[in-house]
């Protein structure tokens, strides 16, 4: 045996053979150490080797025989007091999910003065895709971003996240972050073809393979199709998937299941499978798909009238021909978006068991766990109580993990062989083998009269759904819903179609759709007030939707929308004051430095556009202190933040006295997922429900023991008042127990009716005429979220949603080739957003407190994103006077465009 040194501890193991640092430690439970890629791109994996940072997925474990190796767990050495780094990142909550925090720790606790000085270069090698890296260099220059939890005070309070010490030690769990024993492991083969019938699979060489137990095809699993989206109405997706099918329609589909004593034989098994494929007609492009001739994916049951259309969504209010003919001025141009991957560090992944209780437990990384539940259920033909799904810490989710995509063939699996069985995602699967943002190209035709007052909107979308359809339709629906709605105008008309190519599936991602519409309608408005000598502020505050009007975009029906609270006049004014103050930031130096200012809007309707519920469950306990237990999943959106927040403040004590438990099919009420905000707009409500429904049971029972009137009884922190009388609630606990009154609440709710957000982001940028590069020298973003519950957490989900915007709008492209294989599945080579990619935003609050949501409040993270790209496209366009149409601004794009303007 060989002999390591971990953390001050020997071991003696052996590494298997080529095995890198990273899995080894892993495997000796040191889970603190993570994986966002195995390809030294991300520096979640960072340890030290004798006191250097290395990204131990590229050193091999033998290389560490006879050196000391420091992870996470390791670096306050004996004691429990944190390192004065990790207690920097406290101060300041850098980090949201925390899967990254452990590697960036790792590498910033090396860091010199002078290195901090430049963190750009410094941090190159760590990657956060939560955060957009603020939080990150205020920890790194000594900021403190969290208040004292005082009782009666955590709404509004930027208290610090309740996990923080575990995700700063390396003790958070993680979905993969537990020892099973007998486990086996799954692997997938994935097509190399976007389209192929398949033939026929030789499992024999793969069967073969040491270790290798179980082999599995379309032929052996369940023929019952279902939708990968979590909804929580399935009749919003199609049922257009199979466990394994014989049929592959994307590049990077599953072929077949390897299930084997270890991942390395799992792979060799796949690598070994014979299979013959038919290869058929492909069709990649949403037009093309529809044109007579194209190739079919689906059959007719999926599909309008025999074609490659998933659905249509059209519709008009007024009368659009004629508001053009009242236009004195008419801009049409068309805008097209690209697909990116949400990258979330944390890769899909699940476990599964069968439990001595004779059911079967799934352990999973997902936003959604109770639909997980219903779902494997009717597709293995179980009844929903004999499963059981919960998540640990999800490391980051943005809307890729509302899928079922890793726990069908991980139950399937564990069920025939009896075995626990795991399959982590690499991060090349994640790539081609998961969803990504829907690619959509608009075509907007817009007309005002002369002073601005817009007349008639005219938008028509293709929608690229890739060759499934799950969150197809409704991605359309968002499309064509807030970012139509958000301006007055009296004819409007649209049409938008989802399409079915041979490309990887797109689902749900942070912004939903009305990402990709609000980049054109806010493109097309900004050339309109161009072409009317319009300032673009002026020219959005003459149209954008008031307090009494409907909200109303392409449809007569009456929408369940309406203003909570109606901030986006001060969130313009905000964006306007900030760049007319300025930041002092000044263009390069350079007759081929060209300077411009763009804004946009973007308005959302907080929540899905179905059905959606939560329910929040209360009990005081023994001890004085409350207990909740809420469905929803944290996956870094800070939700178990925000909901002990709600509770407390309700409540009228500390957060700290308020222990929560969250996002588990046996031990929380059920929620349907925690997405499109409704962690906030639905969870928060039921929770706010729930505390409210255990304020009243506490005071009428102190009122009954007491014989005080109800009236004459309030809480006081860990006490109740009750005339002139206190009495502990501990004590109170006590008396209930003696006549069995337990107490305990629970609560739903539900999200109609849906208030209704805004952002206003502001950016001033130099573009340089010749090599194309851009620099953002001021970012500005307003929004009206309502009362931020927690605002330190507010403005970090603001941040990272801004750098996503950033990232979608400059640097990240997934780039496929004519066979529609994607020939750069890294973070390297896809390019999300570095710390040296992410410009620092400013961030404001509008002052407005919600009448529909929790507290006054409403969403937070999602619709942060979606006036950033138009707002640098409006910048360009400013700057150069060529307005681009087409996401991303790259600068080999923007040189051919402008060498040619
Ligand atoms: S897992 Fe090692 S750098 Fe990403
Ligand atoms: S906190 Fe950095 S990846 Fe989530």
């Amino acid at each position: 045996m060989t002999q390591f040194s971990i953390n001050g501890r020997g071991y003696a193991a052996e590494p298997a053979p080529g095995q890198c640092l990273r899995t080894f430690l892993r495997d000796l439970a040191v889970f603190g150490v993570k994986k966002g890629c195995d390809a030294g791109d991300c520096g979640a994996c960072t340890v030290h080797i004798d006191g250097k940072p290395f990204h131990s997925c590229l050193v091999p474990a033998f290389r560490a025989e006879g050196r000391e190796v420091t992870t996470i767990e390791g670096l306050s050495g004996c004691g429990n007091d944190l390192h004065p780094t990790q207690q920097a990142f406290r101060d300041a909550q850098a980090f949201q999910c925390g899967f990254c925090t452990a590697g960036m720790i790792m590498t910033a606790v090396t860091l010199t003065d002078a290195q901090k000085a430049d963190l750009p270069h410094a941090l190159k090698g760590n990657l956060c895709r939560c955060t957009g890296y603020r939080s990150i260099d205020d920890a790194l220059h000594g900021r403190c971003n969290i208040e004292a939890d005082l009782p009666g005070r955590a709404l509004g309070a930027s208290l610090p996240n309740p996990f923080t010490d575990a995700i700063l030690t390396g003790t958070a769990r993680y979905t993969m972050d537990v020892a099973v024993a007998d486990l086996l492991h799954l692997k997938v083969l994935r097509s190399p073809h976007a389209h192929a019938r398949i033939v026929t699979v030789d499992k024999a060489a793969a069967l073969a393979v040491p270790g290798v137990v179980a082999v599995y095809t379309w032929e052996d699993v369940p023929k019952r199709r279902f939708t990968s989206a979590l909804h929580e109405d399935h009749l919003v997706d199609p049922d257009d998937i199979l466990l394994l099918d014989d049929v592959a329609r994307f590049a990077g589909q599953r072929v077949a299941a390897v299930v084997a004593e270890t991942e390395a034989a799992a792979e060799a098994g796949c690598r070994a499978l014979q299979v013959t494929y038919a290869v058929l007609p492909a069709v990649f492009d949403p037009v093309a798909a529809i044109a007579p001739g194209a190739p079919l994916l689906h059959d007719k049951d999926h599909v309008e009238s025999n074609s490659n259309i998933y659905c249509t969504l059209q519709g008009e209010i007024g009368d659009v021909a004629q508001g053009f003919a009242q236009a004195d001025v008419v801009h049409e141009e068309t805008y097209s978006t690209t697909r990116v991957q949400h990258a979330h560090l944390e890769t899909h992944g699940s476990i599964a068991w069968k439990g001595e209780d004779g059911r079967w437990h799934v352990r999973t990384s997902s936003q959604a766990p109770f639909v997980v539940r219903t779902k494997l259920a009717y597709v293995m033909g179980l009844s929903p109580r004999d499963i059981h799904v919960f998540t640990e810490r999800v490391g980051g989710g943005f809307g890729g993990k509302q899928e079922m995509v890793s726990e069908d063939l991980v139950l399937f699996a564990t069920m025939k062989l009896g075995r626990p069985v795991k399959w982590e995602w690499t991060r090349e699967e994640e790539f081609i083998g998961a969803t990504t943002r829907h690619p959509m190209t608009t075509r907007v035709k817009i007309g005002a009269r002369r002073d601005g007052t817009l007349t008639a909107l005219d938008v028509e979308v293709f929608s690229n759904t890739g060759a499934y359809g799950g969150h197809g339709g409704e991605t359309l629906a968002a499309a064509m819903g807030s970012p139509i709605a958000a301006y007055r105008c009296p004819n409007k008309k649209g049409i938008g179609h989802a399409v079915y190519t041979n490309m990887v599936p797109a689902g749900g991602f942070r912004g939903y759709g009305a990402s990709q519409t609000t980049f054109a309608i806010e493109g097309a408005l900004d050339a309109l007030a161009g072409q009317l000598g319009i300032d673009p502020f002026t020219m959005r505050r003459k149209n954008v939707v008031q307090p009494g009007d409907n909200v109303e975009s392409i449809w007569k029906e009456p929408s369940d929308a309406s203003f909570g609270s109606h901030g986006i006049g001060e969130c313009l004014d905000i964006v306007e004051r900030a760049l007319a103050t300025g930041n002092g930031v000044a263009k390069p130096e350079g007759a081929d430095w060209a300077e411009g200012r763009g804004i946009a809007l973007a308005m959302l309707e907080c929540g899905p556009p179905t059905e959606h519920r939560s329910g929040a469950e209360m009990r005081l306990l023994p001890d004085g202190t409350y207990h909740l237990a809420c469905g929803s999943t944290e996956m870094g959106n800070g939700i178990t933040t925000a909901h002990k927040q709600i509770a407390a403040a309700i409540l009228g004590t500390r957060v700290e006295a308020v222990a929560i438990i969250n996002a588990d099919t046996d031990r929380t009420p059920y929620d349907t997922g925690t997405f499109a905000s409704t962690g906030t707009v639905v969870g928060g409500k039921a929770v706010h429900l729930a505390a409210q429904a255990m304020v009243e049971d506490v005071l009428d029972f102190a009122g009954r023991h007491t014989g005080v009137p109800r009236d004459q009884c309030r809480l006081d922190e860990d006490g109740v008042i009750c005339g002139n009388r206190r009495i502990a609630l501990s004590d109170l606990h006590a008396e209930g127990a003696k006549v069995d009154h337990r107490f305990m609440v629970t609560r739903r709710a539900y999200l109609s009716p849906r208030t209704i957000a805004f952002n206003v982001q502001g950016v001033r940028l130099a573009v340089h005429r010749v090599t194309g590069e851009i620099r953002v020298l001021h970012s500005v973003h307003a929004a009206d979220i309502g009362k931020p519950i927690n605002p330190m957490q507010c403005r970090g989900q603001l941040d990272g949603a801004v750098a996503m915007g950033y990232g979608w709008a400059l640097v990240e492209t997934m780039v496929h080739d004519r066979e529609g294989r994607m020939v750069n599945p890294q973070l390297r080579n896809c390019r999300i957003p570095t710390f040296a990619d992410t410009p620092h935003t400013e961030i404001y609050f509008a002052d407005t407190v919600d009448s529909i949501g929790p507290l006054g409040a409403k969403s937070q993270g999602e619709c942060g994103i979606n006036p950033v790209a138009p707002a640098i496209a409006n910048a360009l366009a400013d700057a150069t006077g060529v307005r681009f149409t087409h996401l991303p601004f790259t600068p080999d794009r923007l040189f051919t465009t402008l060498s040619a303007a």
